[in-house]
């Protein structure tokens, strides 16, 4: 998704603006651009590829400039990566720039209405119609405020923006309507930003804008609108995590790291919330309280990707332990069909980013309909987070990696402690059983901690085996049903090998004729499964008997299921509620080092992007 850095004070420009881009690539992208001032009036540079390669042609230029600066990296929605589509886009005249994250809606016709009244266009973009659109408001008003917010006004659609002018150059006006956009404040400077960890090397002091924000930035500060032109005032908040927490920390990629963070995740986001002795669930941080779920009958898992995942689990959990019936959804398809929701439903919108365009629509869509909205989120001051009635924030720290490890687990603690706080309003978990469960729970962070270096040298090993195949099977029962789904995401996501996870009843209906020597199956069955067992067990013995390797992830000491596997992996017996948590990971790591060997992008796979702020 695009990323947004701006910035006007005294330091070198140019530098800002590419360590801003560069703790935004994350976000992932396709082309980046700078604009900034110089002798000659405004510079603007832009290059398809990488920062690095913007960073190169800059410096063979030798130009270096002076604030207000933007830069900004473009992942494509409207024209295809190139030069001429990344941003910054510029008027006919070349006096203003702006960069812009989101979607026009409208652009065709005021791209036809622009032209007609003698508009040149080169770009393919939505993008350039604002440019257009702020140079004929700036002839009749002059100001740049003023023309931003008349421009604004003829737009449909998502944006964050940020718009700088070579007859003010003491200004930068920014704005925002369905895409994230934070400032930072320093002394006598000030920065903007799609999202935090790009204004950490300057401060922590920020201010997030709500939709329909427009800010007016110069060295003495910021000044905040709506668009009806009445000022507003947002909260200035002190960002509390640390630099380094977003940074690598000495492991080869992000994706990596965040999969050793995962011990620490789970016990931040476990903490305050769970009494190992009582066994009792306290989320008032969250403000929850019994009232609010009082009437409940029905609730609603609604998310994309992995976080859709967790939502599966959810259902597992919520109907096991709390006796309360569990649908779960593609946020992209929850929004278009006519889900059954009244007062009595819970929805439950599930995003690490806070930002998925289709989450946010299911989570407006269900609000409309009159549910109770619980976020579980792990950005903080996020669109979802501020748009649900209540938020349980996962404590996952910034998550960098494109593809999500710690935020998964994260949401499934959190959806853990929804299962035993229900579980213990409903009555259907006894005391005894939440008492077992809590101290398991906050044991399990100490257990993966010690797992994870001790299983990381096999599945690397492991990886040796089959990283040239290209197509894998995943095979769960039940509860870790989900989990297989997560795997195979994982796998196919990072290291581009096809793989489709399946319930492994399904087999027989249709996947079994796939299985050949070069269809290895990952298989999840731990013993404790009791009946699921067996039959996994069934599954894996028929995938064998048609030649196809099984790696399978099983209860340590398990023999039988280690003879009948090509590749067996020992993971310590755990409740049936804690077994996603467990089995998740080793899975991690196997897709990490597939991808790593075949010699992929992991921390920014292609195609991807961390943050899915459009359709
Ligand atoms: C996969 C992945 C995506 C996200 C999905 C939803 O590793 O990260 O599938 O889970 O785009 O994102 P959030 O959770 O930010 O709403």
């Amino acid at each position: 998704m695009c990323g947004i850095i701006g910035y006007l004070g005294e330091r070198p420009v140019r530098s800002v603006l590419l360590e801003g881009l560069r703790r935004l690539e994350y976000r992932g992208y396709d082309s980046a651009g700078v604009a900034f001032f110089t002798e000659n009036g405004l510079f603007v540079h832009r290059v398809k590829g990488k920062i690095l390669d913007l960073d190169e042609s800059l410096a063979r230029i030798e130009v270096s400039g002076r604030a207000p600066g933007l830069g900004h990296t473009r992942w494509a929605t409207h024209g295809e990566p190139s030069e001429r589509n990344a941003h910054p886009h510029l008027d006919c005249r070349a006096e203003i720039a702006v960069v812009h994250n989101g979607i026009i809606e409208n652009y065709q016709s005021l791209r036809r209405e622009l032209a007609s009244r003698g508009h040149r266009f080169v770009s393919e973009t939505d993008t350039e119609v604002l440019a257009h659109l702020v140079e004929e408001a700036l002839a009749e008003s002059g100001d740049l405020a003023e023309a931003v917010r008349r421009a604004l006004q003829r737009v449909k659609g998502a944006y964050a923006l940020a718009v700088i002018w070579r007859k003010d150059p003491e200004r930068i006006v920014c704005a925002r309507e369905q895409s994230p956009l934070v400032l930072g404040l320093g002394e006598a400077e000030v920065f903007l930003a799609s999202d935090v960890p790009a204004l950490l090397p300057w401060t922590r002091r920020v201010i997030f804008l709500e939709d329909g924000d427009l800010g007016e930035l110069s060295r003495q500060g910021v000044r905040l609108f709506r668009l009806d032109g009445s000022p507003v005032r947002r909260p200035l908040q002190e960002i509390t995590w640390d630099a380094s927490q977003a940074e690598k920390g000495g492991f080869p990629h992000f994706m990596l790291k965040e999969i050793y963070e995962q011990p620490e995740a789970i016990r931040d986001t476990l903490r305050g919330r769970l009494d190992p002795e009582s066994g009792r669930v306290d989320l008032s941080d969250a403000a929850l309280s019994p009232e609010f779920f009082e009437g409940l009958r029905k609730i609603f898992f609604v998310a994309c990707g992995t976080s859709y995942h967790a939502g599966l689990v959810g259902k597992y959990l919520l109907e096991a332990l709390a006796g309360i019936p569990v649908e779960v959804d593609l946020a992209s398809e929850f929004r278009y069909r006519d889900p059954l929701v009244d007062e009595g439903t819970l929805a439950v919108v599930i995003s690490q980013s806070g930002e998925t365009a289709d989450t946010l629509a299911g989570l407006r869509l269900a609000r409309d309909k009159g549910a109770r909205v619980l976020g579980i989120v792990n950005v903080l001051g996020s669109t979802i987070a501020r748009e649900a009635h209540r938020v349980i924030y996962t404590h996952a720290g910034p998550e960098i990696g494109v593809a999500s490890t710690k935020a998964f687990t994260s949401q499934l603690t959190v959806i853990l402690l929804l299962a035993l706080y229900l579980g213990g309003l409903s009555g259907r978990l006894s005391p005894e059983r939440a008492r077992l469960l809590a101290r398991e729970l906050v044991e399990f962070p100490g257990l993966l901690q010690k797992l994870i270096p001790k299983v990381h040298p096999l599945l690397k090993e492991l990886s040796e085996h089959y990283f040239r195949q290209e197509n894998f099977l995943y095979l769960g029962r039940n509860i870790l049903f989900p989990v297989a789904l997560e795997g195979a995401l994982k796998l196919k996501e990072i290291s581009y090998i096809h793989a489709e996870g399946y319930a492994a009843g399904e087999m027989k209906h249709g996947p079994i004729a796939l299985i050949e020597e070069s269809v290895p199956t990952v298989a999840l069955a731990p013993r404790e499964s009791g009946v699921v067992y067996e039959k996994m067990v069934s599954n894996i013995e028929e995938v064998r008997s048609r030649r196809g390797p099984v790696l399978a992830f099983g209860t340590q000491g398990d023999e039988h299921l280690a003879g009948l596997s090509t590749d067996f992996v020992g993971l310590p017996p755990v409740s049936w509620e804690i077994s996603p948590l467990l089995y998740t990971v080793p899975l991690q790591l196997f897709a990490y080092e597939m991808a790593v060997r075949r010699g992929c992008d992991v921390d920014q796979p292609r195609n991807l992007a961390k943050s899915v702020t459009v359709e």
